[in-house]
């Protein structure tokens, strides 16, 4: 795995592995069952387990520049979440470009905290294919968090809207780009 983040501070901290327990359970999505599996104790702290460690890569990267983007290995799996409705919409959609270029021909993004309106375009625009898993569950557990707000500030998320024939292209948070199997 390649985590990256623009922050030197932010991969400097991902690099020590290790954090307080108020750090980790703050977000009240994080069960014990996943920070008993993620990490062992060290004092007061929680430092992740070397198993999962080892298998991680940081780097700090600018998800604008493609110079430092394009050297990241194409993967099976993308993650992008919370940070592209910090952006410009122009920026976003060149953040989004730049994603969509380190997925395999079949590979998955998922995506959220991004301006659903832009995601919905820019998803259907890249062939990408909403995956019909959850979408009103995730949905729901983001408007805990970035519901009240909307629409008056940037992050703020609005509600699901099953009556739109595309809800589902519109409120998905992982989408598929699997083209179809050349003919025999
Ligand atoms: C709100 S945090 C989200 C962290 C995490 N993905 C999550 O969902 O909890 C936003 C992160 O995006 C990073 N970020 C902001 N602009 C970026 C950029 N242009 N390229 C890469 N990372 C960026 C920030 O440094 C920050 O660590």
């Amino acid at each position: 795995m390649t985590a990256a983040d623009i922050d030197a501070g932010m991969i400097e901290k991902a690099s020590s592995a290790r954090y307080s327990r108020e750090e980790v359970t703050k977000n009240g999505f994080v069960s014990e069952e996943f920070v008993t599996s993620t990490f062992h104790r060290k004092g007061d702290d929680l430092e992740v387990k070397p198993e999962i460690r080892e298998r991680i890569a940081f780097q700090i990267a600018d998800v604008l520049d493609a110079r430092l983007i394009s050297p990241i290995e194409r993967a099976d799996i993308v993650v992008a979440q919370n940070f592209l409705y910090h952006l410009s919409r122009k920026q976003s959609r060149t953040a989004f470009a730049h994603l969509c270029s380190l997925l395999k021909p079949r590979a998955a993004l998922f995506v959220d905290g991004m301006d659903i309106d832009l995601r919905h375009s820019l998803t259907g625009k890249a062939g990408l294919r909403p995956l019909d898993y959850l979408i009103p569950e995730i949905h729901g557990d983001a408007l805990t968090l970035r519901g009240a707000p909307w629409p008056w500030t940037y992050w703020g998320l609005e509600r699901l809207d099953i009556a739109r024939a595309d809800w589902k292209q519109r409120y998905a948070t992982i989408y598929l780009r699997d083209p179809p199997s050349p003919a025999i």
